[in-house]
């Protein structure tokens, strides 16, 4: 683990490297050595984890409405959601995009607020030329097996603050310094010596991975070109990207066709699409019912939890199974009108001759 730790602190260029079993858990311990307690400003367009990982310690998440292009939290927005409780700033680098890191970080300073990241997305990318990893107090890395980059189960805190970092690292093994004397309250946070072990095979290829989910990428990208409707999103081609995500929107006008049922007919061509986030963290439990009027000021973020979906990608898919995902798309789209008049999805597959045979995907 010691090694695993070393290795991500110099890949990402940054001080300390606590790894962990779970960016949950990651996410939990960083916030409570920021001393974070009150109210914290986070995105409601994200994993639930993000919210989650504040209410389990009895801070309440105020959820901040999302910028609609880069779909993270908007600066404007969020100084309108500070009140006298507020005590932090949670961003999220959703799909591994960056935060709007300075217009976030001007207002935590002045407003007298901790600011850290949710980078679970972020691995391996960079902002202005800096890896994440390196913005706010800390940032926090998941590597789920579901990341392109993974530990089976695994997380990490990446800070260069060595105050943070020592308590932080004392939090994560129950407070212990040295091996009979424990100084802090603690938890068990650590990563497995299986997982960091993992991590270090990881690590020799990950940039195949990259090149291979640039290279799928691409390939959506020309196979959605054109296609009425539907957006796949962008990624600044100057900065380091993972690109583990992609991500399209889909404009039911335009395309005639909800992303809803877009995602309905993929799964019934064997195509594991998701609809991300779906639904927004205000819409799920308990915060549903702790505020129930939340998506009043969160306009953006119900927008896209109708809009947004990924498609398979990783090393599992290549082109070719792209192409067909793209024929379908592309084929559903121009027969918008008569897919519409089937109100049984179930029976579209017998009773659409689509052009292309069903295939599974191997994607995540
Ligand atoms: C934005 C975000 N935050 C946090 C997490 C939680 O990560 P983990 O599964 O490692 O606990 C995830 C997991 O997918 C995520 O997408």
């Amino acid at each position: 683990m010691k090694e695993f730790e070393a290795r991500i602190a110099e890949f990402v260029g940054v001080k300390h490297c606590i790894a962990m079993c779970n960016a949950t858990i990651a996410l939990e311990i960083a916030a409570r050595a920021l001393g974070l307690h009150g109210e914290v400003i986070v995105p409601s367009f994200t994993f639930i984890a993000t919210a989650h990982a504040l209410q389990w310690q009895e801070i309440t998440p105020v959820f901040c409405d999302v910028d609609p292009t880069t779909h993270n939290l908007d600066p404007a927005k969020v100084e309108a959601m500070i009140t006298p409780r507020t005590t932090g700033i949670m961003g999220v680098h959703v799909w591994g995009r960056p935060c709007a890191i300075e217009a976030l970080d001007e207002i935590s300073q002045r407003r007298g607020l901790k600011l850290m990241f949710d980078a679970a997305h972020a691995f391996g990318n960079s902002y202005k030329g800096r890896m994440i990893g390196n913005f706010g107090a800390v940032e926090v890395f998941s590597f789920h097996a579901t990341k392109f980059f993974n530990t089976f189960e695994g997380g990490a805190v990446v800070t260069n603050d060595d105050e943070l970092a020592a308590k932080i690292r004392l939090m994560t093994n129950f407070g212990f310094t040295g091996h009979d004397m424990v100084i802090y309250v603690g938890t068990n946070g650590k990563m497995s010596e299986i997982s960091a072990a993992m991590g270090l095979t990881g690590l020799e290829s990950l940039e195949d991975v990259i090149a291979a989910n640039r290279r799928n990428y691409g390939a959506y990208k020309a196979g959605l070109q054109g296609i009425p409707g539907l957006q796949l999103i962008t990624y600044d081609e100057t900065e380091r990207n993972n690109y583990q995500y992609v991500i399209v929107e889909v404009d039911e006008s335009a395309a005639g066709v909800s992303r809803d049922d877009l995602v309905r007919i993929l799964h019934a061509e064997n195509v594991l699409a998701r609809r991300y986030f779906y639904p927004g963290c205000h819409e799920m439990e308990p915060y549903r019912s702790y505020f129930p009027h939340a998506g009043l000021l969160l306009p953006e973020t119900e927008r896209l939890t109708q809009r947004v979906m990924s498609l398979p990608t990783g090393t599992a898919v290549g082109p070719e199974e792209i192409g067909v995902v793209c024929q379908i798309v592309r084929f559903v789209v121009a027969h918008s009108a008569e897919v519409r008049e089937r109100l049984d999805l179930s029976e579209l597959r017998s009773e659409i001759v689509l052009p292309i045979p069903p295939f599974v995907s191997k994607g995540r």
